[in-house]
């Protein structure tokens, strides 16, 4: 079987995004490939005037029943914390090495995020690490939603660079990206991401996915939607395009079918369809979720058999690195 790798940064609370362009993906497709997610707690570190130590050590532990709760299995495919595979590391500073600053310099996700804080080295260097979570799993695809499709291609470009300079050590990822999905906006501003970050600030902007159906209801019913007041096919705008979508990915069907369903309905009509599916998607995780995240002991288990998986992949690849570089 192929092998995929993925993960989900420690930073902030999962969202019905994250869930649709990625989780959800992992999960429906793991009978088909040789899996490995991990939760990228070390990419967590890159802001450091957001991190609160109990915070993230409690995200982690959310992360991974997250994972089980959306029907990952750890039969089917390792589970693990990035920090606990110390490969990762080591690879990345051999990466920084190997990148030009004229490439991390184009990252689009730095150019912006390193407008606010104080940036910090790791914040410029994070797609060099991004890299080695990949490479080091000789990951033939990577299942991520649209925003991260430039830390992939750079991803490939590491990898060539390497190999060119020392010697074939690394496979040439592909990403794998859904046709529909693969971008969920903002409820409260369709021409922005939605992202776990702009939810810890903006109520109205996510639907979590630890959020109470009240909470998402109200969340949906206020979206920004277009300037009309009914679906109409042919002048769909951007709040209206993410609320058919979020509906169609939601309950299996596509554009056509919601178009039949919608036209000439009302917004509160397509939103309240919207609410529905997403608080019957969500319950059913959340119920799952609270079983899982009071088994302390079935989670650090689960952490250290993963830990004990990936290592063992990963330490192979970054032998292979240190060997062709002259460290070993
Ligand atoms: P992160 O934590 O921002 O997001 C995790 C995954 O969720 C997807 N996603 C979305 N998909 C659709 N619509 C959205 N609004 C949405 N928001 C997020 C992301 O595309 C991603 O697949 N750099 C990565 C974490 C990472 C990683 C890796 C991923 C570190 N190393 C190696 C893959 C392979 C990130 O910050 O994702």
């Amino acid at each position: 079987k192929p092998r995929v790798l993925s993960g989900i940064t420690a930073t902030g609370k999962l969202t019905i995004g994250n869930y649709i362009g990625a989780l959800s993906v992992w999960a429906a497709e793991q009978d088909r490939y040789e899996n490995f997610f991990f939760i990228a707690d070390l990419h967590a570190l890159t802001i450091p005037e957001n991190i609160k130590a109990d915070a993230l050590r409690e995200r982690i532990k959310e992360i991974v029943a997250l994972y089980l709760a959306c029907g990952l299995d750890p039969a089917k495919s390792v589970l693990f914390q990035q920090s606990r595979v110390p490969a990762h590391a080591s690879l990345a500073w051999i990466f920084d090495c190997v990148t030009p600053v004229g490439w991390l310099e184009r990252m689009t996700q730095y150019k912006s995020k390193s407008q606010t804080a104080t940036p910090s080295a790791g914040l410029f260097t994070y797609p060099a690490l991004m890299a080695a979570d990949i490479l080091l799993y000789q990951a033939a695809y990577v299942p991520v939603g649209d925003d991260q499709r430039q830390h992939i291609e750079i991803t490939r470009d590491i990898a060539q660079r390497f190999n060119h300079l020392f010697g074939e050590a690394f496979r040439v990822p592909e990403p794998l990206i859904r046709a529909s999905g693969a971008r969920i906006m903002g409820l409260d501003d369709p021409t922005v991401k939605m992202s776990k970050s702009l939810a810890e600030t903006r109520d109205g902007h996510a639907i979590g996915l630890l959020d109470p159906p009240s909470k998402i209801r109200k969340a949906v019913m206020r979206a920004v939607t277009d300037s009309g007041s009914e679906v109409r096919g042919d002048a769909i705008g951007p709040g209206v395009d993410n609320l058919l979508t979020l509906f169609e990915v939601l309950s299996g069907t596509d554009r056509a079918s919601s178009l039949r369903q919608f036209e000439g309905q009302g917004y509160g009509t397509l939103k309240k369809a919207v609410a529905e599916v997403a608080i019957e998607r969500v319950g059913a995780i959340q119920s799952r979720y609270t079983e899982i995240r009071a088994d302390e002991t079935y989670l650090e288990k689960t952490l250290i058999e993963g830990a004990e998986k990936a290592t063992a992949v990963a330490d192979r690849t970054l032998s292979t690195a240190m060997r062709l570089t002259g460290l070993l």
